[in-house]
Protein backbone atom coordinates (compact mmCIF):
# COMPACT_ATOMS: atom_id res chain seq x y z
CA UNK A 1 0.00 0.00 0.00
CA UNK A 2 3.06 2.67 1.12
CA UNK A 3 4.45 1.19 -2.18
CA UNK A 4 1.49 2.24 -4.24
CA UNK A 5 0.93 5.27 -2.70
CA UNK A 6 4.59 6.02 -3.07
CA UNK A 7 4.31 5.13 -6.80
CA UNK A 8 1.38 7.48 -7.47
CA UNK A 9 3.11 10.55 -5.70
CA UNK A 10 6.13 10.31 -8.10
CA UNK A 11 4.38 9.01 -11.56
CA UNK A 12 1.30 11.54 -11.63
CA UNK A 13 1.56 15.09 -12.91
CA UNK A 14 -0.81 17.31 -10.54
CA UNK A 15 -0.87 19.30 -7.50
CA UNK A 16 0.82 18.16 -4.34
CA UNK A 17 0.26 20.03 -1.63
CA UNK A 18 2.66 19.66 1.23
CA UNK A 19 2.10 16.16 3.05
CA UNK A 20 -0.62 15.43 0.34
CA UNK A 21 0.49 11.60 -0.94
CA UNK A 22 -2.77 10.83 -2.89
CA UNK A 23 -4.73 12.71 -5.87
CA UNK A 24 -7.93 12.60 -3.15
CA UNK A 25 -5.78 14.40 -0.51
CA UNK A 26 -4.32 16.83 -2.96
CA UNK A 27 -7.98 18.24 -3.95
CA UNK A 28 -8.81 18.22 -0.17
CA UNK A 29 -5.69 20.33 0.89
CA UNK A 30 -6.12 22.57 -2.46
CA UNK A 31 -10.03 23.48 -2.38
CA UNK A 32 -9.24 23.95 1.69
CA UNK A 33 -5.97 26.13 1.10
CA UNK A 34 -8.21 28.61 -1.02
CA UNK A 35 -11.28 28.40 1.08
CA UNK A 36 -8.91 29.57 3.85
CA UNK A 37 -7.07 32.40 1.53
CA UNK A 38 -10.23 33.86 0.00
CA UNK A 39 -11.25 37.09 2.01
CA UNK A 40 -7.61 38.16 0.83
CA UNK A 41 -7.01 36.54 -1.98
CA UNK A 42 -7.64 39.56 -4.56
CA UNK A 43 -5.54 42.26 -2.46
CA UNK A 44 -2.44 39.68 -2.28
CA UNK A 45 -3.17 38.83 -6.47
CA UNK A 46 -2.70 42.17 -7.09
CA UNK A 47 -0.09 42.98 -4.47
CA UNK A 48 2.20 39.98 -5.22
CA UNK A 49 1.76 39.92 -9.07
CA UNK A 50 2.37 43.80 -8.96
CA UNK A 51 -0.18 44.57 -11.32
CA UNK A 52 0.54 42.47 -13.88
CA UNK A 53 -2.19 39.97 -13.08
CA UNK A 54 -5.08 41.80 -14.91
CA UNK A 55 -2.91 42.74 -17.62
CA UNK A 56 -2.70 39.02 -17.97
CA UNK A 57 -6.15 38.51 -17.95
CA UNK A 58 -7.06 41.38 -20.44
CA UNK A 59 -4.36 39.90 -22.68
CA UNK A 60 -5.95 36.65 -22.72
CA UNK A 61 -9.40 37.81 -22.63
CA UNK A 62 -8.61 39.45 -25.88
CA UNK A 63 -6.70 37.10 -27.61
CA UNK A 64 -9.66 34.85 -27.34
CA UNK A 65 -12.36 37.83 -28.44
CA UNK A 66 -12.97 35.94 -32.14
CA UNK A 67 -14.61 33.17 -30.08
CA UNK A 68 -15.95 35.22 -26.99
CA UNK A 69 -17.60 37.60 -29.95
CA UNK A 70 -20.46 35.19 -31.41
CA UNK A 71 -23.16 35.55 -29.46
CA UNK A 72 -24.24 31.80 -29.07
CA UNK A 73 -20.86 30.89 -28.57
CA UNK A 74 -21.00 28.36 -25.12
CA UNK A 75 -18.02 29.48 -23.03
CA UNK A 76 -16.49 28.43 -19.62
CA UNK A 77 -13.59 30.18 -16.85
CA UNK A 78 -12.77 27.14 -15.21
CA UNK A 79 -11.43 27.28 -11.87
CA UNK A 80 -12.99 31.38 -12.12
CA UNK A 81 -12.08 31.76 -8.02
CA UNK A 82 -12.90 35.05 -7.33
CA UNK A 83 -14.32 36.17 -11.14
CA UNK A 84 -11.61 38.44 -12.19
CA UNK A 85 -10.78 36.36 -15.72
CA UNK A 86 -14.29 35.30 -16.07
CA UNK A 87 -15.08 39.23 -16.01
CA UNK A 88 -12.58 40.30 -18.21
CA UNK A 89 -14.04 37.66 -21.00
CA UNK A 90 -17.20 39.52 -20.38
CA UNK A 91 -15.62 42.60 -21.74
CA UNK A 92 -15.94 40.85 -25.16
CA UNK A 93 -19.34 39.17 -24.92
CA UNK A 94 -22.24 41.05 -26.91
CA UNK A 95 -24.96 42.36 -24.73
CA UNK A 96 -27.56 41.67 -27.52
CA UNK A 97 -30.74 39.67 -25.83
CA UNK A 98 -30.46 35.75 -26.30
CA UNK A 99 -26.70 35.78 -26.08
CA UNK A 100 -25.39 32.67 -24.32
CA UNK A 101 -24.15 32.67 -20.61
CA UNK A 102 -20.26 32.36 -19.61
CA UNK A 103 -20.18 29.45 -16.93
CA UNK A 104 -17.98 29.92 -13.97
CA UNK A 105 -16.88 27.09 -12.23
CA UNK A 106 -14.28 26.89 -9.29
CA UNK A 107 -14.05 24.12 -6.23
CA UNK A 108 -13.75 26.29 -3.75
CA UNK A 109 -17.34 27.73 -1.94
CA UNK A 110 -15.26 31.03 -0.78
CA UNK A 111 -13.50 31.81 -3.72
CA UNK A 112 -17.20 31.55 -5.35
CA UNK A 113 -19.15 33.23 -3.17
CA UNK A 114 -16.81 36.28 -3.93
CA UNK A 115 -16.56 35.74 -7.42
CA UNK A 116 -21.20 35.38 -7.45
CA UNK A 117 -20.61 38.78 -6.00
CA UNK A 118 -18.70 40.36 -8.95
CA UNK A 119 -21.24 38.45 -11.65
CA UNK A 120 -23.96 40.23 -10.33
CA UNK A 121 -25.80 42.33 -13.51
CA UNK A 122 -23.98 40.12 -15.97
CA UNK A 123 -24.67 36.87 -17.86
CA UNK A 124 -22.78 34.16 -15.91
CA UNK A 125 -23.73 31.06 -14.20
CA UNK A 126 -21.59 30.11 -11.22
CA UNK A 127 -21.03 26.53 -10.33
CA UNK A 128 -19.25 24.66 -7.57
CA UNK A 129 -17.72 21.79 -8.86
CA UNK A 130 -14.65 19.65 -9.30
CA UNK A 131 -12.63 20.37 -12.31
CA UNK A 132 -11.84 16.94 -13.34
CA UNK A 133 -15.76 15.84 -13.27
CA UNK A 134 -17.77 18.85 -14.93
CA UNK A 135 -21.44 18.57 -14.95
CA UNK A 136 -21.78 19.27 -18.56
CA UNK A 137 -22.26 17.32 -21.04
CA UNK A 138 -19.85 15.55 -24.11
CA UNK A 139 -19.23 18.10 -27.10
CA UNK A 140 -21.28 21.13 -25.15
CA UNK A 141 -18.93 23.86 -25.22
CA UNK A 142 -17.00 26.21 -27.87
CA UNK A 143 -14.28 27.77 -25.32
CA UNK A 144 -12.58 27.24 -22.50
CA UNK A 145 -10.32 29.38 -20.32
CA UNK A 146 -8.48 28.86 -17.40
CA UNK A 147 -6.33 31.71 -15.45
CA UNK A 148 -4.04 30.27 -12.65
CA UNK A 149 -6.44 27.63 -11.86
CA UNK A 150 -5.00 24.80 -14.40
CA UNK A 151 -1.62 24.17 -11.93
CA UNK A 152 -3.69 23.16 -8.96
CA UNK A 153 -5.24 19.97 -10.63
CA UNK A 154 -4.45 17.30 -9.13
CA UNK A 155 -3.87 14.86 -12.24
CA UNK A 156 -2.96 17.11 -15.19
CA UNK A 157 -3.86 14.44 -17.81
CA UNK A 158 -7.41 14.03 -16.35
CA UNK A 159 -7.90 17.89 -16.94
CA UNK A 160 -6.98 17.88 -20.07
CA UNK A 161 -9.69 14.60 -20.85
CA UNK A 162 -12.04 16.67 -18.72
CA UNK A 163 -11.54 19.66 -21.17
CA UNK A 164 -11.64 17.53 -24.09
CA UNK A 165 -15.16 15.92 -23.26
CA UNK A 166 -16.91 18.74 -22.48
CA UNK A 167 -15.32 20.38 -26.11
CA UNK A 168 -17.26 20.69 -29.26
CA UNK A 169 -15.20 20.16 -32.80
CA UNK A 170 -13.57 23.39 -33.31
CA UNK A 171 -13.48 24.32 -29.56
CA UNK A 172 -10.74 26.11 -27.78
CA UNK A 173 -8.55 26.13 -24.66
CA UNK A 174 -7.04 28.86 -23.14
CA UNK A 175 -5.06 28.09 -20.15
CA UNK A 176 -3.31 31.17 -18.42
CA UNK A 177 -0.67 30.13 -15.98
CA UNK A 178 2.51 30.66 -14.15
CA UNK A 179 5.98 29.83 -15.60
CA UNK A 180 9.29 29.59 -14.05
CA UNK A 181 11.57 30.89 -16.94
CA UNK A 182 15.15 30.10 -17.34
CA UNK A 183 18.12 32.19 -16.83
CA UNK A 184 19.10 35.38 -15.38
CA UNK A 185 14.80 36.25 -15.46
CA UNK A 186 14.90 32.50 -13.50
CA UNK A 187 17.27 33.83 -11.09
CA UNK A 188 15.26 36.79 -10.25
CA UNK A 189 12.02 35.05 -10.49
CA UNK A 190 13.03 32.46 -7.48
CA UNK A 191 14.72 34.83 -5.32
CA UNK A 192 11.24 36.33 -5.37
CA UNK A 193 9.16 34.05 -5.39
CA UNK A 194 10.86 32.16 -2.92
CA UNK A 195 11.63 34.22 -0.42
CA UNK A 196 10.09 37.53 -0.99
CA UNK A 197 6.37 35.88 -1.45
CA UNK A 198 5.81 33.24 0.97
CA UNK A 199 6.60 36.09 3.28
CA UNK A 200 4.53 38.79 2.38
CA UNK A 201 1.82 36.25 1.33
CA UNK A 202 1.86 34.41 4.20
CA UNK A 203 1.84 37.58 6.62
CA UNK A 204 -1.08 39.01 5.14
CA UNK A 205 -3.25 35.74 4.39
CA UNK A 206 -2.42 34.39 7.81
CA UNK A 207 -1.98 31.09 5.74
CA UNK A 208 2.05 30.79 5.16
CA UNK A 209 1.70 27.44 4.30
CA UNK A 210 -0.49 28.54 1.04
CA UNK A 211 1.98 31.17 0.03
CA UNK A 212 4.90 28.41 0.67
CA UNK A 213 2.70 25.91 -1.72
CA UNK A 214 2.58 28.61 -4.96
CA UNK A 215 6.44 28.93 -5.70
CA UNK A 216 6.20 24.57 -5.09
CA UNK A 217 3.43 24.32 -7.40
CA UNK A 218 4.56 26.34 -10.17
CA UNK A 219 7.91 24.61 -9.67
CA UNK A 220 6.37 21.29 -10.46
CA UNK A 221 4.46 22.28 -13.47
CA UNK A 222 5.07 20.92 -16.38
CA UNK A 223 7.61 23.56 -18.69
CA UNK A 224 5.80 24.53 -21.72
CA UNK A 225 7.33 22.20 -24.25
CA UNK A 226 5.95 19.28 -21.92
CA UNK A 227 2.55 21.07 -20.89
CA UNK A 228 2.50 21.29 -24.88
CA UNK A 229 3.01 17.55 -25.27
CA UNK A 230 0.31 16.47 -22.77
CA UNK A 231 -1.89 19.01 -24.54
CA UNK A 232 -1.07 17.25 -27.76
CA UNK A 233 -1.22 13.80 -26.19
CA UNK A 234 -4.77 14.72 -25.18
CA UNK A 235 -6.11 14.77 -28.93
CA UNK A 236 -5.78 18.89 -29.83
CA UNK A 237 -3.98 20.43 -32.15
CA UNK A 238 -2.66 23.83 -33.22
CA UNK A 239 -0.95 23.50 -29.74
CA UNK A 240 0.84 26.72 -29.02
CA UNK A 241 1.95 28.72 -26.10
CA UNK A 242 2.60 32.36 -25.99
CA UNK A 243 4.59 33.40 -23.22
CA UNK A 244 4.10 37.03 -21.08
CA UNK A 245 6.15 39.14 -19.07
CA UNK A 246 9.53 37.43 -19.59
CA UNK A 247 7.85 34.38 -19.49
CA UNK A 248 6.90 34.32 -16.11
CA UNK A 249 3.24 33.89 -16.79
CA UNK A 250 1.90 32.48 -20.32
CA UNK A 251 -1.05 31.43 -22.27
CA UNK A 252 -1.74 27.78 -23.73
CA UNK A 253 -4.38 27.62 -26.67
CA UNK A 254 -5.28 24.22 -28.77
CA UNK A 255 -8.33 22.91 -30.39
CA UNK A 256 -10.12 19.92 -30.35
CA UNK A 257 -10.11 18.57 -34.24
C1 LIG B 1 -5.09 30.80 -8.12
S1 LIG B 1 -6.83 30.71 -8.11
C2 LIG B 1 -7.24 31.49 -9.65
C3 LIG B 1 -8.59 32.15 -9.62
C4 LIG B 1 -8.90 33.03 -10.85
N1 LIG B 1 -9.01 32.23 -12.05
C5 LIG B 1 -7.87 34.12 -11.02
O1 LIG B 1 -7.26 34.20 -12.10
O2 LIG B 1 -7.71 34.90 -10.08
C6 LIG B 1 -7.10 29.00 -8.48
C7 LIG B 1 -8.54 28.58 -8.32
O3 LIG B 1 -8.65 27.25 -8.84
C8 LIG B 1 -9.62 26.57 -8.05
N2 LIG B 1 -9.40 25.13 -8.24
C9 LIG B 1 -8.27 24.45 -7.99
N3 LIG B 1 -8.45 23.14 -8.28
C10 LIG B 1 -9.74 23.01 -8.71
C11 LIG B 1 -10.52 21.91 -9.14
N4 LIG B 1 -10.04 20.68 -9.18
N5 LIG B 1 -11.79 22.16 -9.53
C12 LIG B 1 -12.30 23.40 -9.50
N6 LIG B 1 -11.62 24.48 -9.06
C13 LIG B 1 -10.34 24.29 -8.69
C14 LIG B 1 -9.34 27.06 -6.64
O4 LIG B 1 -10.43 26.85 -5.78
C15 LIG B 1 -9.05 28.54 -6.90
O5 LIG B 1 -10.20 29.33 -6.77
Amino acid sequence: MAERIRIEHELSTGARPEGATTEQAAAINVRKMFDSIAPRYDLLNHLLSMGLDRWWWNRTARSLRAVLERPEASVLDLCCGTGDMTLALMQYRPTSAGEAPVFAVDFSPEMLARGKEKFAGHNIVAIEADALHLPLENDSLDLITSAFGFRNLANYDEGLAELYRVLRSGGQIGILDCNQPEGIVGSLYNLYFKSVLPRVGGFISGDANAYRYLPASVERFPRPPRMLEMIRAAGFRDAHWTGYTFGTAGLYRATKP
